[in-house]
């Protein structure tokens, strides 16, 4: 069933929903932290770990956001503030969606600085500009971009810009963006699979992200493997409650939730697997972050034939699930100025937008001219990160937990999460006394680890 342009409030089609939810957890942290989590901390093992916190974390968590949005409608503080309403709780409780709207506001700053990057090096790498360099030149190549504010500056603004033009045209952008982006990226995962295939050893990488040793599981294990969940499933930050704003009521989310949690590890191991074994074949070691995408990759693509293309494709697959996340990013303050402030969606998007192009703009001055600027021996964007990741992210989450487990009525929750009985009673037990538990652990170990 297809919705005229005119009347569409929801998602169209269940599977867009679906593709969506995918597009805004699948991001950079699948790409340049789970692998390497997988290879650093246990393979298997750690894997184990990661999803038993998927289960007892993540998705009670996932269906918590959801569901708020769905009851709610509107944007994540009016439906916060329509259940807080409903459920005769304190209005106290709209700071909940504030913070979680500036969290996502912060994050998508420094998101949109490094997705700059990705834009540069998917048309440096197009063009041919890559091939034949060694590994010291890419060295250079990489921090001469960082050196260059200029630059940086101009491919930020050519992120945000791709990210406005999504938004500007609400649900239906949303959802006409993921019904062509997330397929291309599927075709491009599918290709490299059979690109790594044929030109290295699959099996190895497997290996490698799969072996399983029991005794690698530490407490540190554990920490990791939560604070991964948190942030690959983009818990906290108004993005799934503003997504699931546009879920009809009658839709269940129990299953959704499921086949999300399911495809966004699923797809961190296969672009790990890509990877690894592009980066065997060419005789490297593995790395992390940055340095994995933006020296080692090139360089492993210079080894090959057609490596221009692939290289230039490799960064459109980044590239875009970088873009469908930062789109969820943005979408939560886009929905509070136009719901709650009345504001046109058109002007909404652009006061968004010059505010996340400024504070990007300030963030991406602290790889060159702003170096020194530091506080607590911090740059700005790595305080930004610090600030976002490690104090408001957990303080909102748990927030959010004790609001929707102890304030709302469980009828209220009942009826958004429309799902079978057992699993609504199993939901409310986790979310009440397990998610809290497991998240008060994370904070205290982001203190205990900071001094
Ligand atoms: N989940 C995304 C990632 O793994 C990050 C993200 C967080 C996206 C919050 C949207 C909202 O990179």
């Amino acid at each position: 069933m297809l919705v005229s342009a005119a009347s569409q409030h929801h998602w169209s089609q269940r599977w867009v929903f679906l593709l969506a939810l995918v597009g805004a957890t699948v991001g950079l942290g699948n790409i340049w932290k789970f692998p390497h989590l997988l290879v650093e901390q246990g393979g298997g093992a750690f894997l184990l770990v990661y999803l038993c916190c998927l289960l007892v974390l993540g998705a009670p968590m996932v269906m918590a956001e959801l569901a708020l949005g769905k009851s709610g409608g509107l944007s994540p503080v009016a439906a916060v503030r329509k259940i807080a309403m409903d459920s005769q709780a304190s209005r106290f409780w709209v700071v909940l969606p504030l913070l979680s709207v500036l969290t996502g506001f912060i994050v998508f700053a420094f998101y949109s600085v490094v997705s700059g990057w990705l834009l540069s090096y998917f048309f440096a790498g197009s063009a041919g500009r890559f091939d034949g360099l060694g590994s010291q030149d890419l060295e250079s190549h990489f921090s001469n971009l960082l050196d260059d504010p200029v630059a940086l500056l101009i491919w930020h603004s050519a992120f945000v810009l791709l990210v406005v033009g999504v938004l500007l045209k609400g649900i239906r952008g949303l959802d006409h963006a993921v019904r062509v982006l997330m397929p291309v990226f599927f075709l491009l995962l599918v290709g490299f699979l059979l690109v790594a295939a044929w030109q290295g050893n699959i099996q190895r990488s497997l290996q490698l992200m799969l072996y399983f040793d029991a005794s690698d599981i530490t407490l540190q294990t554990w920490q990791l493997a939560l604070g991964h969940a948190f942030f690959t499933l983009s818990l906290g930050m108004g993005a799934l409650i503003a997504y699931g704003a546009y879920l009809p009521p009658s839709h269940n989310i129990g299953r959704s939730v499921i086949a999300v949690l399911l495809l966004d590890t699923l797809i961190g191991v296969l672009v790990g697997l890509v990877i690894y074994t592009l980066v065997f074949a060419a005789g490297l070691e593995v790395s992390r972050g940055p340095g994995l995408l933006f020296i080692t990759l090139p360089f492993s693509f210079g080894n090959m034939a057609a490596g221009q293309w692939l290289l230039g494709g490799f960064f459109l697959l980044v590239t875009i699930v970088a873009w469908t996340s930062a789109v969820a990013l943005l979408e939560p303050a886009v929905q509070v100025l136009n719901k709650r402030f009345a504001m046109g969606r058109s002007w909404s998007v652009g006061l968004v937008a010059i505010a996340v192009w400024l504070l990007g703009t300030v963030a991406l001055v602290s790889f060159n001219q702003g170096q020194e600027w530091t506080l607590a021996g911090m740059t700005l964007f790595d305080l930004l990160d610090f600030l976002s990741a490690k104090v408001l992210l957990p303080i909102t989450t748990l927030l959010l937990v004790l609001f929707v487990g102890w304030q709302v009525k469980s009828e209220v929750m009942r009826q958004a999460l429309s799902t079978a009985g057992w699993l609504f009673n199993i939901w409310l037990v986790l979310i009440r006394f397990v998610v809290p538990t497991l998240l008060l652990i994370i904070i205290w170990s982001n203190i205990y680890s900071r001094f």
